[in-house]
Order: C-alpha cells, then structure tokens, then sequence
C-alpha cells in the first residue's frame, strides 16, 4: 500500500475533515503513516481563521516542496480552509503543491488522486459542495467521536473569513448523521459531538425541517450508556427548545459554547454580531436557571479595530459579571477579504494587542479558578479519557465531567472508556482533583 500524512491545523471541523481524508484515501490504497517522511502523499490540512496559522500553511509546505527534490514521485495537497480561499492563486505561491483541495470539494478526493498519479496537477475550490459520499472514516482513536451535522455560516461577522471558507450554511442528512453516531458507539466510542459552525441553524435547509433539539432526541434514543455533545451555538440563536432537550435527555451534556467575542456594545455591532451585553447575559442567566451545574464557555477577541482600553475593559468586566467558565482567547488577526480587515486606519498595534491578550488570559484564568471552586466537595461522574504514569511513578487517570470540567485522579489500572463516580477534593485553574468514590 502507498503511505499517505496528514497534517491538521485547525479546529475539530478541520480535524474531522482529516478522518475523513484518512477514510477515502484507504479506498484509494493509501494507508496511514504517522511520520511525513515516510509518506508516498502528504497532505496539509490548513486553518484561516488568523493570519498565523495560514503562514503555518504555507511554511509546511514549503518544507515538504523541498522534500520533493529528492523524491520526485511525492504528492503534495494543500487541503483546508486556506485551499478553499486560495484556489488557484496556491500554486504562485507553491508551485511543488499537485493538489488545491478546498473544503467544499471534500468528497471529490478519490477522483482527484488518481488524476495526480497520472501527473495532472488541479485545483478544485467551486463554491458549490462536491456531494457527500458514503465513505469509511478513520477516526482518530479516543473516546470522543467527532461528527460534524452542519457547515458554513451566514453571519458574516466582520472579522470572520469562516463564511467565505466554509459557503452557506447547510445540514448533513439525518439518516447519515444518525448512521454515523451508532457506527461511533459500535466501534467503542464513549461521547458523540455534534459539530457545526452554528449547530442551531440545523436542519432549516432540510426537507422535511427539522431542527437541532430533534436531531439531539434521534441521537439520545440510541440504546446504550453515552453521552452527547454539540459546538458552537450563536447567543441569539438558542431556543428554549434546546434548554428543555437538554434538561430532559439523559444523554445530552449540561454544556454551552456560546461565543461572545465582546462584552462591549459598540465594539459587537461593528463585529455585526446580533446581540448586545445585556442580551448575552439574559441568555446565560436563562440557561443556569434551568440547567443544573450547567458549564458556559465562550471565545473572546482582543484588540478589534477601534476598539479602546474602555471598550476592552467592558469585555473584562463581562467574563467576570456573567461568570463564565472558560474562554478561548485571540488577538484581532486582519483576515484579507473581511469587511473590519478594511478599516486600517483603526488597527490596534500589535503590542496594544498583545497586552491586552495577555490580560484577558489572566482574567480567563481566574474565571476559571473561580469556577472550578464551585465543585469542591461534589460527587460527579467522570468519563475516563486518558491513564498516565508519571514521572515520579503516580499513576493518574484524566477523564471529563458531563459538564465538561477536566478531573485528575489517583488510580492504578488504565480504565480509560468507563464511566465512574468521583468526589472533588480541589480546584485548580484548568482541572479538577477527585478521588474514586
Ligand atoms: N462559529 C463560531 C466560531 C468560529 S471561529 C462563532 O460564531 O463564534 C472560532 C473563533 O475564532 C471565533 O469565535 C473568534 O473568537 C475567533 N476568530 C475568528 N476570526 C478571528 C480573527 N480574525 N482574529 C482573531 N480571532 C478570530
Ligand atoms: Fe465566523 Fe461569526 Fe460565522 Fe462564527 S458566526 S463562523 S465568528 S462569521
Ligand atoms: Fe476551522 Fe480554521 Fe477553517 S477554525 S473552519 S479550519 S478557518
């Protein structure tokens, strides 16, 4: 068999797309190898969503372009979001690349590789999605499977290059989706996460509509002991619908994504976001008073164009007063094509923004202490993820509660796939301690 790498720089989306790369390209009589230079075929699988990782892109294969030299039989595709946005342009820049993949034309992978073993070199990138096939997936192993339910956004938020990516929002059928968990759960599988850009949009492009609360109660009927969770909500877009699928599905996971990017008002209607502070914390105050124990996280961005040291401090305040548990945090990347990557003139320096990060991970941190604290004392159940023996010979295993806090705990066996009761013993910033009940 040829060897084929892949190499993933983006988010969960981006690495399910590598599982199913893996998938197809087994059909193709590629098996997978985890070393690059032992690979027939490498692919990079690029992420856009800032300016450092699409450098990373092209740095890659710049070293892999030079591999070639030596081994002139090499395939190399540049696959991903990057791929999606470049088309064409990819090969000025990287004339060594025999394939542009972008991520609409996913599925067209297995007639594209056998046109570039019999020397074409194309680039396929048509905004219109190349249909999904029924193709193996090589998940990566764990006890997470990652299934994605939707993609593409309409929002156009106006730092965001993910639209232009990713196209219009559209849903995977059910049938397929439902398929997929319980091959998931056959194959061992512990936890299904529904992925989409915005999981509330599912199913409204569907014939018949359907929605994302009853695509959560098809998954919880599945038989078996498993638990279920869905990335990324938009704040406006959750329903009570939702919260009661939540609360009432045994299955379905006391967890919330709901990105805020901004606890400033300004600053979310110039990032066109449809939402204000007072709106967003209606939204978080609505979900804790019904959801138990329930875990809100949010993404947040620092040094948006225009924005002042008030502005930024309005996003400060915010994390604390809506008390979220954990926040993802980036300095403002100006991303070519966008509407704010226009406004020059109102860039933040780099350091002003490299500052303000630094503080706003500093403020993340102590949210997250904050919240971890809630839990001391409490019995939880762990799904165990991970067994470790450390250095100074303490065995530990690592597992994650249903509302997604992480828990370290003494054990002598690998136990990783069961479900077990833990009481809490301490809180520190990123994880919790617990002991065996
Ligand atoms: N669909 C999700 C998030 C997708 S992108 C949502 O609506 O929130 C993931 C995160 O990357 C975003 O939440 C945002 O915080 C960050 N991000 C997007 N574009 C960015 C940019 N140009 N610079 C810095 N961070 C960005
Ligand atoms: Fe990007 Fe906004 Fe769409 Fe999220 S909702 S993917 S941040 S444009
Ligand atoms: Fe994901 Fe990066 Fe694309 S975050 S959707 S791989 S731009």
């Amino acid at each position: 068999m040829k060897k084929v790498y892949i190499e993933t720089m983006g988010c969960q989306m981006n690495k399910s797309d590598a599982e199913r790369m893996y998938g197809m390209l087994e059909h193709c009589g590629y098996t997978q190898v985890i070393e690059p230079k032992d690979a027939d075929m490498l692919i990079v699988n690029t992420c856009s969503i800032r300016k450092l990782s699409e450098d990373k892109a092209y740095s890659q294969i710049g070293v892999w372009g030079k591999w070639k030299k030596n081994k002139p039989s090499l395939k190399i595709v540049f696959a991903g979001c990057v791929a999606q946005q470049g088309g064409k342009e990819v090969f000025k820049r990287a004339p060594y690349v025999d394939l542009v993949l972008g991520t609409q034309r996913l599925y067209e992978l297995p007639n594209l590789v056998k046109r570039i073993e019999e020397g074409d070199r194309i680039a396929s990138y048509d905004e219109i999605p190349f249909e999904e096939t029924d193709i193996k997936i090589n998940r990566v192993k764990g006890t997470n499977a990652w299934i994605p339910i939707m993609e593409g956004c309409n929002n156009f938020c106006t730092y965001c290059i993910v639209p232009y990516t990713r196209g219009r929002e559209r849903s995977r059928k059910p049938e397929l989706i439902i398929a997929e968990a319980k091959k998931a759960l056959s194959e061992g599988f512990k936890e299904i996460t529904l992925l989409g850009q915005n999981v509330d949009s599912y199913g409204k492009d569907l014939e018949p509509y359907q929605n994302l609360s009853w695509l959560l109660k098809q998954i919880n009927d599945i038989e078996g002991k498993f638990r279920i969770r869905f990335v990324t909500n938009y704040p406006t877009d959750i329903t009570d619908e939702l919260i009661d699928t939540v609360i009432e599905s045994d299955k379905v996971c006391e967890y919330f994504h709901i990105p805020m990017q901004s606890g400033d008002d300004y600053t979310l209607k110039k990032m066109n976001r449809r939402y204000d502070l007072k709106t967003y914390k209606k939204i978080c105050d609505h979900i804790r008073s019904r959801v138990k124990d329930v875990t809100i996280t949010s993404d947040f961005i620092a040094g948006f164009p225009g924005e002042t040291e008030e502005q930024f401090e309005n996003t400060l305040k915010a994390m604390s007063e809506l008390e979220l548990d954990y926040s993802n945090t980036a300095a403002y990347s100006p991303r070519e094509g966008t509407v704010a990557a226009k406004w020059k003139d109102l860039y933040i320096p780099e350091e002003v923004k490299a500052e303000r990060l630094a503080r706003l991970n500093e403020h993340n941190r102590e949210c997250c202490l904050i919240s971890n604290k809630k839990y001391i004392g409490r019995e939880m159940e762990v799904l165990i993820e991970n067994f470790e023996i450390r250095k100074n010979g303490n065995k530990v295993i690592t597992g994650r509660t249903r509302n997604n806090k992480i828990v370290h705990i003494p054990y002598e066996n690998d136990i990783t796939g069961e479900f077990i009761n833990v009481k809490i013993t301490n809180a520190r910033t990123w994880y919790l301690n617990g002991e065996v009940l």
